[in-house]
């Protein structure tokens, strides 16, 4: 098997690799995430990064992706695992799981959106927009100040209501603006998250 090489040639072809412990890593998988990554570093600062375009290509991470990820990225399955697992943006899907509908609506169930009336719209919206797609709870999306706030797949709404929510559905307003982007950006990247991230990847000591 030829396989594909990463960026300088680091990461030799899959059955030239030692195998990892657990799990095995699927040809099909490694080739993808060899292909979506293309030339981008593999350091594992950028292991959220990584993921999250992942789950931007196929809609969820599955343990096939993850594991497959790990190996590419030379971490354990358990760090990216237990990374994944603590973001509420990632779909997570185990073997013999059905992957979710497209698009997901993340209405924010944290206090202020709670306060305003956020989780009181979960149920209206999932009977308004049926089984394509998926209305979750979640936690606090960064929009407090908008309460209450949902995400439309990544387009993060403010003040938001069932009207206002079931549009952005059928307009297919689902991308991030750049506002909210940028606020995404912040929000992982600074303060609390990644010192958290880093201590449940091992990076970090917890004292
Ligand atoms: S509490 Fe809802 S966005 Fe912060």
């Amino acid at each position: 098997m030829a396989g594909k090489k990463s960026r300088g040639g680091a990461y030799a072809a899959l059955s030239l690799r030692p195998a990892p412990k657990g799990r095995a890593v699927e040809q099909r998988a490694f080739d993808e995430v060899v292909e979506l990554l293309g030339s981008e570093p593999r350091t594992r600062d950028l292991l959220i990064e990584h993921l999250h375009k992942l789950q931007d290509r196929y809609g969820c991470l599955t343990s096939a992706h993850m594991t497959a990820l790990a190996y590419e990225m030379r971490l354990t399955p358990a760090e990216v695992f237990e990374v994944a697992t603590f973001y509420h943006h990632f779909d997570i899907v185990k073997d013999g799981d059905v992957a979710p509908p497209k698009l997901t609506i993340r209405v924010c169930e944290s206090i202020a959106c709670h306060l305003a009336g956020g989780e009181a719209m979960i149920d209206e919206l999932q009977a308004r927009l049926g089984a394509e797609v998926r209305v979750v709870a979640a936690p606090c999306i960064g929009r407090c100040d908008a309460a209450p706030a949902a995400i439309v797949g990544q387009n993060s709404i403010g003040n938001a209501t069932t009207d206002s929510l079931v549009q952005a559905v059928e307009a297919q307003r689902v991308e991030a603006s750049v506002g909210s982007s940028h606020r995404l950006r912040h929000v992982q990247t600074t303060g609390w998250i990644p010192a958290l991230s880093a201590c449940v990847s091992g990076q970090r000591n917890v004292d």
